[in-house]
Order: structure tokens, then sequence, then C-alpha cells
């Protein structure tokens, strides 16, 4: 079956400068985008709010780079060379391999994660499921390393080295320089926004299966003794959560239980659960998700990554997906990225806290930045009868806003340069567009989801005013030139079109 709007934004994505498959003139390969001039602040948009928000969540918790490349001995440490491994099996007629678990998936429309490949393949047997290519009949199952091997350098001094699967390995292997550095106080927040690399089988859906990917990942190192506490608990303690735990599988539902039920009743640490509030809240008030799109999705025990004992997904509803799709997680990974460490290297990894050896537990908070992206596109993606416009939350919008002389001519021109000038001097990220009429220029800026159109006119050459549009509603107010930054931070921040300026009869 046609997905009509996944098509119309695959459309709008490459025609308008948000993001295409790489390499495209000598034939893409699976799994690899570029992100164009739009999709390229629209992603730092959201690399910044992300930013400012979790880091702002302790003193402690701090921003680092690390290298995407990691010697071998990094992910034998983490387990990922063992692990870190997809189910596959191949057609007996054609070779062509797939992903086990996905095309039982696809055929039998359940979910088969964490299965084993042996009882993968008695599933395949069970329902004569056939090669997606050739109909051949699948007969080997097995598994496959994700990580991509690196060769570095050359004769007897080379290593084998591999490009990370995830950004988080990055903290771990810093963990100590950082302790060190910093107030050798615990909880300490490590955050890692990065590339991450995985020899998908088989990539799809465009940003959400990829070779090449962005993550946000904040890996917080606390004292497992306080695991059970958090000095901010209070602050959430009546917050619903959005759950859809294991229990709820069969029927769907989603449940609102309040922080203090979920440690009762669900038995999760406060310290888990104080993190899944100020994630909920990310989504809801800061990205401006609507409650009916998420949901956090507990994984059962087969499905859990190998390194977590508590592991729920952070789940947004995208149409062109056809329901719910992991964004991010909250992973619990206990000791065990720090004690492998530690005992792979011979470095010690404990610390003393108030005269005890501790060896600290870690938090992960887990974001796919592609992901991320591609969900604020669709959630944002309306029809209206005369124009396609993507209605993201004015604070994500790629631009703040356009600047339109009316005219090329009689000084309009010199006017809106000006006036584009003078607000990008005040930090706001502006387009400027002089080419084809109005109405067109106001198409493109809504396809784009520029949250404001300011058009100067001849009257603003008079009057020292200028139109500013609201994309969303297409109403109009003026304002005076000298009011604008004030008056376009506001507006940015959610404010009344009506309160910024004097409202134009439409
Ligand atoms: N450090 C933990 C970790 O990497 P994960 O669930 O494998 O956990 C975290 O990945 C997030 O990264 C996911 O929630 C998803 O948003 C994103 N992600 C994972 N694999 C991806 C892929 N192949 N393409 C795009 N994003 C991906």
């Amino acid at each position: 079956m046609r997905n009509l709007k996944a098509e119309r934004i695959l459309d709008i994505a490459k025609r308008r400068g948000f993001f295409w498959q790489s390499s495209l003139i000598h034939g893409a390969i699976s799994g690899f985008y570029d992100y164009g001039h739009v999709g390229s602040m629209l992603k730092r948009k959201f690399e910044n709010i992300w930013r400012d928000y979790f880091l702002g969540l302790d003193e402690n918790f701090y921003e680092i780079q690390t290298s995407v490349v990691m010697p071998e001995e990094v992910f034998k440490a983490s387990g990922h060379l063992e692990n870190f491994v997809d189910p596959i099996c191949k057609c007996s007629k054609c070779g062509n391999v797939m992903r086990a678990d996905h095309i039982l998936e696809k055929e039998l429309k359940e979910s088969f994660e964490g299965v084993s490949p042996e009882d993968l393949l008695k599933i395949i047997k069970k329902h004569d499921i056939r090669c997606e290519k050739c109909k051949g009949p699948l007969k080997e199952t097995g598994v496959f390393n994700m990580l991509f091997p690196l060769k570095l350098g050359v004769g007897k001094g080379a290593r084998t080295g591999y490009l990370t699967g995830e950004t988080a390995q990055g903290a771990y292997v810093n963990f100590k320089l950082e302790f060190d550095s910093l107030r050798r106080r615990l909880p300490m927040g490590l955050a890692i926004i990065g590339k991450a690399f995985r020899n998908e089988i088989s990539p799809r859906n465009v940003l959400i299966r990829m070779r090449e990917f962005t993550q946000a990942e904040l890996q917080i190192f606390f004292n497992p003794d306080m695991i059970n506490e958090h000095p901010k608990f209070s602050e959430v303690k009546k917050y619903g959560l959005l759950l859809f735990p294991v229990k709820n599988r069969k029927g769907e539902r989603i449940e609102k239980i309040t922080c203090e039920d979920a440690v009762k009743k669900l038995k999760l640490p406060k310290f888990f659960v104080y993190h899944m509030a100020r994630i909920q809240q990310f989504y809801l008030g800061v990205l401006g998700i609507s409650k009916k799109s998420f949901r956090f999705r507990e994984l059962s025990d087969e499905e859990k990554a190998f390194y977590n004992k508590y592991h729920w997904d952070i789940e947004l509803h995208m149409e062109t997906l056809g329901g719910f799709k992991e964004v991010a997680g909250i992973h619990y990974r206990t000791d065990h990225d720090l004690s492998g460490h530690q005992s792979v290297s011979g470095e010690s990894m404990t610390v003393d806290i108030n005269g005890k050896k501790v060896l600290p537990h870690v938090l992960e908070l887990s974001f796919g930045v592609d992901r991320n992206v591609y969900a604020l596109i669709e959630l944002a993606y309306t029809e209206e009868k005369n124009r396609i416009v993507l209605k993201f939350p004015r604070a994500v919008s790629p631009y703040d806003a356009a600047v339109f002389p009316l005219v090329s001519k009689d000084g309009l021109d010199e006017l809106a340069n000006s006036v584009k000038d003078a607000l990008r001097k005040d930090g706001f990220r502006v387009f400027y567009d002089d080419s084809g009429s109005i109405g067109r220029r106001y198409r493109r800026m809504d396809e784009i989801g520029v949250a404001a159109c300011i058009t100067i006119d001849y009257d603003s050459k008079k009057k020292k005013d200028v139109t500013l549009r609201d994309r969303d509603s297409m109403k109009q107010v003026r304002i005076r030139i000298k009011d604008l930054p004030a008056g376009l931070k506001r507006f940015l921040e959610g404010e009344e079109l009506e309160k910024i300026g004097k409202l134009l009869k439409s």
C-alpha cells in the first residue's frame, strides 16, 4: 500500500533542503543520509535544545567530545564484540541475507525482538516464510556483528579498531579522568552528542534505521547505594508518566501513573523514575509533543539490550511508520561498563566517596537525533486547503523568521536587509527571500516551518513598522521596527500574536 504522507514528506525533505540519501550522484548506499541547509538547522536546533535542557538538570553534568574510532579492547570490555549482534537468515536459493526477526515481523505483524536465532528458524519453518527477493526457502539462521571493523596503521604496529556503535563508550573510557578533574562528586553526568555507526543488515525508513547516525546521550554516574533517592524527587512525585508496561502489551493500553506510584507499584528506583519524568517533560513541555503521541515502553527481559537491568524506550506515534516508534531510551546499565573497562584495562574505576570505595553505576539517557528530527517533521506535517505547512513548535522551527521586501525596489530591499541584519545581530536565525510573489514566498516558508514571516512594504518606509505573519494561523500584526526583536522573542516563546502588535483584518 502506498504511504502518501511519507512520500510527500520525502519530497519536501529533498526539495526544500532537509535531507536525502548520501552520495546520490554516484548511486547511494542504504543507511547513509546527508542534511541540507534547512535540515542542518533543524538538527542543530534539536541538539541545542537537548543540550540546554539535559545539562541543566544538574550542575555536575557536562558535555565532552570523544573519538568515533576506538580500539578493539573497548568493545571487548563493553561486551559489544560478543553481544552486539542481529539475528540473520539466508536464502538457500539466491543467498540473500535478511534480518530474521524483521522478516517475521513483516509477515506475521508482531515483534520478534530478542528471540534466539534457533527459535526464529523454527518460526520461519512453521509459517513457511520465504525469501523477500526470490521466494526461495530460508534455511540457515545465525548472528551478525554490527560493528564496523577498521585496520589502523600499517605493519607491525597496526591495531584493530572499530567505529563506535554508541557514543556511550566515549564517556566510560574517560570517566576516571573527568571525575578527577571535576569535583570528585557523584552523581556526575557526561553527555556526548556525536556519531554512531552500525552495519545494519536492512537499513530502512529513512532516518529511523541508518548505518551512520547521531546520538545525544547522557551517562549519569551515581553511587548505587543512592539508587532509591533523588534530592528533587518531591518536585515530580505527583507528575503523571505515560507508561506502556509489558503487562499491557495485548491491549496496547497506555497508563497514566504518578512518579510516586511508579516507585511503589512498579518497583522502579526513584533515581530512574525522576529522570523518566524529566524526559517526558522534555518531550511534552519543551518539544511540544502531544500526550497522545508519547509513551514509555517497557522492554521485556528478552528485548532488553544486553547491558541493561531496567530498559524503557521512549516512543512517539508516527503515522508514516504505522504507529509508535522508538526515538530514545532510558537505561539502567548498572556497573556493566565500568567493571568491564576495569577488568580489560587493569585500571581501577572505583572512586572514593566519603571514605568508601565505590564502583559507580550508570543511568543512561539515550536519544537518536535523526529519529527525533524525523519525528518532529512528521508530527509537524499538516495539509491544509491551499498549502502544506510544517507546524513545528515555534521554539523548534529551523528558522525563527523570514524577512521579505514586498518588492526589490524603491528602497524596500534596503530596509528589509537592515531589518534582517539587525535581527541576525540579535541572535535570531533569519532567512531572507526577495524572489517571487509574496504568496509563493509564504508557501515556501510554510513548507520549511518558519515560525514568522516579516514583510516590509511601502508603509514600512513611512511608519517604520512591518507586518509579522504567524505561520500557523496566517494572521498578521503590524509591529514597529524598533519593537521587533523583543516582539519576535516573545512570539517564539509562545506569546499570542495579538499581544505582540496590532492585529490586521484578514
Ligand atoms: N547507548 C545506548 C544505545 O545506543 P540504542 O537503543 O541501541 O541504545 C539509542 O540506541 C537510540 O539511538 C535509539 O533510541 C534510537 O533513537 C537511536 N538509534 C539506534 N539505532 C539507530 C539506527 N540504526 N539509526 C538511527 N537511529 C538509531
